[in-house]
């Protein structure tokens, strides 16, 4: 089936969607947003055109994306459900949410999904250049998860399949491993600014550890990167740990602490922990 794919929002993930499709020779019929000049400037970077309303869009487009905020969602099916949709593929690119925000979508003729790019897009115009190695999640009607899917594959990205009530636990993956790792990055540094070094030669100092804690994981997996006081054993340092971290820290220290030891007990079979659990837990 050909597509013609319209955005409606032109932002990070518009944008860039929309740059990646047309570099790989999708066809791109082209943007409305809420800005004119966010969408003729969107037009302009992805040579396609731009609409001035909601239903050109549409008549121009059989497959489309909305990327605005997901608070707006919503609304814009809302507004789209007065146009005629039959036989239109409709696509939002939330994490969090489900293709069930788009509702009675089958009794107007038309379908839904959720396609969600798993990259931070930070920039509107650069960020396209990475996406060939990212993964995208699908959920959505049966009909055409695996046209969709192949479209995908086709452009050389992973594909991942999801029932629409994994998508809240999904989005929780993506968010730990991205915006909390960040946080607690941020108070590794913090602690380091209470050593007396500022926040640039903070970051300097820890990257090396924390690049090749990255590398190390993804060449070998979780159990083999593992090191450190906790899978030593080495009570008195974890002690010492105890008696300056902050105690909103406290928590967060006992509860991430605790799940290496678990890891530990599976990559030292029969080692015993429970002295580091004991001081952990009191
Ligand atoms: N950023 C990420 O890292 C990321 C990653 C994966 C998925 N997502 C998802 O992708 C979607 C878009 O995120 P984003 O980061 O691209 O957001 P964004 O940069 O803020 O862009 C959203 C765009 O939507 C437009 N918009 C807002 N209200 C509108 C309306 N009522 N009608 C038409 N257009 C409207 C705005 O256009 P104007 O410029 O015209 O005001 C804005 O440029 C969200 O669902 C988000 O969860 C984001």
């Amino acid at each position: 089936m050909d597509f013609n794919i319209g955005f409606i929002g032109a932002g990070k993930v518009g944008i860039s969607l929309g740059k990646y499709f047309s570099i790989n020779n999708l066809n791109l019929s082209g943007y409305y947003s809420k800005n004119a000049n966010s969408a003729a400037e969107a037009a302009e970077f992805t040579n396609s055109k731009h609409f001035n309303d909601l239903e050109t869009l549409i008549r121009y487009s059989n497959l489309i994306f909305i990327t605005t905020p997901d608070d707006v969602i919503k609304e814009i099916w809302n507004e789209l459900k007065e146009y005629n949709l039959k036989d239109k593929i409709i696509c939002h690119t939330s994490g969090s949410l489900s293709s069930s925000i788009f509702s009675n979508i089958n009794t107007l003729g038309a379908l839904g999904y959720s396609i969600h790019p798993m990259c931070a897009f930070s920039d509107k115009f650069t960020t396209y250049k990475s996406l060939n190695q990212i993964y995208f999640s699908i959920q959505g009607d049966d009909a055409y998860l695996y046209v969709l899917s192949e479209l995908l594959k086709g452009l050389g990205n992973n594909v991942i399949i999801l029932d629409k009530d994994k998508k809240p636990l999904y989005h929780l993956a993506n968010v730990t491993v991205s915006n909390l790792v960040l946080s607690l990055l941020e108070i590794g540094c913090s602690y380091m600014k209470s050593c007396g070094l500022n926040e640039k030669d903070a970051i300097n100092a820890l990257m090396p550890l924390i690049d090749n804690n990255i590398k190390n994981i993804k060449a070998h997996g979780f159990l083999n990167a593992l090191t450190g006081p906790v899978e030593r054993g080495d009570l008195e340092t974890l002690k010492h740990h105890l008696t300056v971290i902050p105690p909103s820290d406290l928590d967060l220290y006992r509860r991430l602490s605790l799940n290496l030891i678990n890891l530990s007990e599976k990559k030292h079979y029969g080692k015993n922990y429970n002295i580091l659990k004991n001081e952990l837990c009191n």
